[in-house]
């Protein structure tokens, strides 16, 4: 079946802190052939910048004026999402541990999050964007929603491979962002819950990629 023109596909994975989202993000937009889109990362961008102009991460007011003064950009390179800080690529600090420590304070603000939004929401054409809220409040006509679960010493196990730190501490980190998180982190009551704990990753991919198949096909079919 061939997709009409105007078709376009919009998937969201959302999930707590290292729930897997990214690296399932990157693999199902890669098979479907579309840029995958991580929100956490542009947050991330925002505290990076914070930290570099001495913004407090407290700081509503400071953090909106700073995204007025300064240019926060995200793009989506052919090989991954890459931030920018006034034409700089912060990309690697922005996902270290020290950037994990300010990140989900940064991201309480309503300023913030609005300003986040409306930087994806201006982006085109099909993706795969993850994060926490991008079923729910971002993208909330996306045509597949998954939401992928984990408990946090599951999270911890698979986190502690790309970060500085030993286990207790990165479980211990988990779990602050989890309750700083918790507001923005609800489920749009139309998404579908994964749990993968018992799924590898290739699993979870083949599940999502599975519901992307039934909504396109439903979709097609009511557009024909
Ligand atoms: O997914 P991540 O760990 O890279 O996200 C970094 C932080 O950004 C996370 O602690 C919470 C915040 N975040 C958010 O509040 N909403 C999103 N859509 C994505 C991330």
């Amino acid at each position: 079946m061939t997709e009409p023109e105007s078709f376009r596909l919009i998937v969201t994975i959302d999930g707590p802190a290292a729930s897997g989202k990214s690296s399932v993000a990157r693999l199902v937009a890669g098979r479907l052939s579309v840029p995958y889109v991580s929100s956490g990362l542009v947050y991330r961008a925002v505290a990076v910048a914070a930290r570099s102009y001495q913004v407090d991460p407290n700081d509503a007011a400071g953090l909106s004026a700073m995204l007025v003064a300064h240019s926060v950009a995200l793009m989506l390179a052919r090989d991954g999402n890459r931030v920018t800080v006034d034409g700089l690529d912060v990309t690697e600090v922005a996902e270290t541990s020290r950037v994990d420590a300010t990140v989900s304070l940064v991201a309480t603000h309503a300023p913030v999050r609005a300003w986040v939004n409306k930087t994806l929401r201006a982006l085109p054409g099909s993706f795969v964007a993850e994060g926490r809220d991008m079923g729910a409040s971002v993208f909330p006509s996306a045509q597949v929603k998954i939401f992928l679960t984990a408990p946090a010493g599951v999270r911890a196990r698979r986190r502690v491979k790309d970060r500085t730190g030993d286990l207790p501490a990165i479980q211990a980190n988990i779990e602050d962002r989890d309750a700083t998180d918790a507001l923005n982190s609800v489920p749009s009551p139309d998404a579908i819950l994964l749990d993968t704990a018992p799924l590898s990753l290739d699993g979870v991919v083949k599940v999502v990629l599975a519901h992307v198949s039934c909504a396109k096909e439903r979709l097609m079919g009511a557009a024909s």
